[in-house]
């Protein structure tokens, strides 16, 4: 009989929280999952919208590569939208979010798993893990929600860090298009009325009340995301979409050369 899985979670000596952990447990309290909220407009080609299986192919279709391996990184794991999608495709999943309340939410969307480790906390946890050890990592609507920009690049370079002989790491990222600025223009209109107590704000992509300005993060430019990404036998691309890009990493097997 196969092993039965279960979730824990990183002790070790008390640390200083996230500074964004307060905002995202409050936005997880008053919107509840935001896996089933986005489900409301479809995904877009490319999208990190839709359930996990439609997240998988984009991953699959992005990389060019199965969805499988020893051990896979979660980034912003969230509710666990993707979190037990990965678990039964990989030997071992650590995932990382700053927000308790979507962790608690993921441990019991999870069950009983072993497989599968919670850290609570942000980029420097993945300190925590050697270098070369991971097949995947993944970032699925997370980045572009990362309010400080030197975590964004810092999750970029620990990525690239973490990535196994012949490892790929899909990381999404909002595109800097004009439908992009666009649609954080009204983003930005629907929130100043709404603080104005002129209307309710609705957020455009998701038709949920009162959005929070931390919904739109640092976003660095493609180039700095780019340059964040570096190693020996890594490969870097963007896979551009009009409101979410990939940016897929990818290092050589083993006794591959690069051209
Ligand atoms: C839009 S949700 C996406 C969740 C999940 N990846 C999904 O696709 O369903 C963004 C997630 O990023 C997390 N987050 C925000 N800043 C973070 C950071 N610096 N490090 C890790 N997670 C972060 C939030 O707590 C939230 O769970």
């Amino acid at each position: 009989m196969a092993e039965q899985p279960h979730v824990e979670d990183r002790s070790g000596a008390p640390r200083p929280a996230h500074p964004d952990a307060g905002a995202w447990d409050g936005f997880y309290e008053r919107h509840g999952d935001l896996a089933a909220a986005s489900r409301r407009r479809g995904p877009a080609p490319q999208d990190c919208d839709g359930t996990a299986t439609e997240v998988v192919a984009t991953l699959e279709g992005v990389t060019g590569r199965p969805l499988a391996g020893r051990l896979a990184v979660e980034i912003g794991c969230g509710s666990g939208r993707m979190t037990a999608r990965l678990a039964r495709a990989f030997g071992r999943v650590v995932a990382v979010d700053v927000s308790e309340v979507a962790l608690e939410r993921c441990r019991q969307r999870l069950g009983d798993r072993t497989d599968v480790t919670l850290w609570h906390g942000g980029a420097e946890l993945l300190a925590g893990l050697p270098s070369r050890s991971a097949d995947w990592v993944v970032a699925v609507a997370t980045l572009q929600h990362v309010s400080r920009k030197e975590e964004v690049l810092s999750y970029v370079a620990e990525s690239s860090r973490l990535l196994a002989a012949g490892g790929v790491a899909a990381l999404e990222f909002a595109t800097a298009s004009w439908r992009r600025r666009r649609r954080d223009a009204v983003v930005d209109l629907s929130r100043l009325l709404a603080q104005r107590g002129r209307l309710a704000a609705v957020h455009p992509e998701l038709g949920l009340p009162a959005f929070d300005p931390h919904w739109r993060g640092a976003r660095p430019g493609e180039s700095e995301l780019l340059s964040a990404a570096s190693g020996e036998g890594l490969t870097t691309r963007v896979c551009r979409g009009e409101l979410q890009s990939w940016l897929v990493l990818e290092r050589l097997p083993a006794g591959a050369r690069s051209r």
